[in-house]
This record gives structure tokens, sequence and C-alpha cells, in this order.
């Protein structure tokens, strides 16, 4: 069973503007984002089979809702995030505490290295892709890689919008790659071409790539996508993927949507 790691959005607002996305003036609907939040967990879990697992809301830590970048889960090792921005930082301790509780063996990076977990690293069995330059810094990737023993690709973020690579780039079971090219450069879109065979990359359109439609979730031949979305859903279901369309316009108020609400535990 598919394993995740989410937190409810007790607190979740716009307390702050870290990425293009985020306007303290365009507030949350308190109620609605605890309604979409909802809809996502019934949907992992009635429709998907999924197993979620529910750490705890701190007051004061909007972003904690986006468990995708609490760290970097394989097996039975944590590694946790370090954020760039300080608005993000005082989320590490809880992440870490969570870890620690589930009794992961948790590693850090270097004080001096950010790399924002799972938001930034996505990958196949074998090759794993890392977004820089937004958020985490290319050099983790090296200790990543000595870390886990994997290839990691580093992957220039190029567009201020998408800011971590998950919410450009969703590799998909089988094989097959969900991505916004425009969100790489000429150098990334080789490295993605050398990598994922022509037949296999479902390149999103760009209206759909700003509805945050590479932020799904892929369990199996099921994936839990963004609404509104209609071209990336036929694109998937063309492909044999079953698609399972959900409303989280009110996270994307903070540049985020289904895949970010998710941290994979297994
Ligand atoms: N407001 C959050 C931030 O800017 C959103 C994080 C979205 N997470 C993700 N994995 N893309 O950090």
């Amino acid at each position: 069973m598919s394993r995740f790691l989410v937190c409810p959005p007790d607190y979740f607002q716009i307390d702050y503007e870290i990425n293009p996305w985020m306007r303290r003036a365009n507030g949350v609907d308190s109620a609605r984002a605890v309604g979409q939040w909802q809809t996502l967990m019934k949907v992992l879990e009635e429709e998907v089979g999924a197993g979620i697992e529910r750490m705890q809301p701190v007051q004061g830590l909007p972003d904690l809702v986006f468990t995708a970048n609490a760290g970097l889960v394989v097996g039975r090792r944590a590694l946790v995030s370090r954020f760039r921005y300080p608005e993000r930082q005082r989320e590490e301790a809880h992440f870490e505490r969570w870890f620690r509780e589930q009794g992961y063996e948790v590693l850090t990076l270097d004080q001096s290295l950010y790399f924002e977990g799972a938001g930034d690293l996505l990958g196949f069995a074998d090759t794993w892709f890392g977004g820089y330059h937004q958020r985490s810094d290319i050099r983790a990737f090296p200790r990543l890689s000595e870390i886990f023993q994997r290839e990691i690709i580093p992957l220039e973020l190029i567009d201020s919008r998408f800011y971590h690579l998950d919410t450009c780039f969703c590799p998909l079971s089988g094989g097959d790659l969900l991505y916004l090219p425009s969100a790489f450069d000429s150098y990334g879109q080789a490295a993605i071409a050398q990598r994922i065979p022509e037949d296999r990359r479902l390149a999103v359109p760009e209206e759909e790539g700003v509805r945050f439609a590479c932020n799904a979730v892929c369990i199996g031949k099921q994936v839990v996508i963004p609404a509104d979305c209609p071209l990336t859903t036929k694109l998937l279901e063309d492909r044999g993927y079953h698609t399972h369309p959900v409303q989280l316009d009110e996270f994307m108020k903070s540049g985020g949507a289904a895949k970010c609400l998710t941290l994979a535990l297994n």
C-alpha cells in the first residue's frame, strides 16, 4: 500500500509572499480550503486505496500543509529539508520530530545547503531528477546522490512560477513523464529528452501548467490531479491512466496543489 504524510490545513493562510502565486491580499477561504483538503484525503484513501499519516498542524506555520517539502524518505531513512526562506525554516524541527517519532533514521545536509525535499527531487527507480536555482541548491545533489546511491540529473528551474520541480515535472508509473517543457532551459530539456524516450514524454499545455496540472500524485495507474485540466486529463487517460480530478484552488493561492500536499513514505 502507498503511504503518504499529510498535515491538515487548520492554520493554512497566506501570511507572507515567497513565490509569485502568494499575495497576502488574496487570502485563503479557510472553510473552503479544509473542504478541498478533506476531499483530497477521501480520494487518496477511498478511491486510490492509499494510506494516510496525519501530522499535527502548528499555529503560525501556514505552509506546514505542504508536506512534500518535509524532506525525502527512502526506506527507513529520512533526509530532512533545509528551507531557503526563514519563513519556512521554522518547519524543519517539526518535520524532523515527526520522522524521529516514527522511528526513521534522520539524516541532514550541511547547514549551508538548501534542499526542499520531495518538492525538488523526483524520479524513476534508478534515475532521479533534482530541481534547483529557485529553492534547492545544485550543490545538494552530489551529496544526496552519494547518500542514496542514485544518479541525480540536475534540472534548472527557470520560471519563478514553477519554483519547485514538482510544479512542472511529474514522473508516472511505467516510465511516463508529465511535464511542462517551458519551465526548463534548453539544457534541461535536452537532459530530459536524453533520459525519457519521446513517446513517454507527455507535455502539458501552458494554460494547464499554470493550473498545476503537473502537481499530480501517481499511484500505480491512478493519478490524482488538480481540477480544470481537461487536456492533461485526456493525455493521461489516453495513456491508460485513471484520473481523479480534485479542486485545490485555495492551495494554489500559496503555489501548491495535490503533490505538494503529500509526502510519499514508500
Ligand atoms: N507556499 C509554499 C512555498 O512557497 C508552497 C509550497 C509548495 N510545495 C511544493 N512541493 N511545490 O514554499
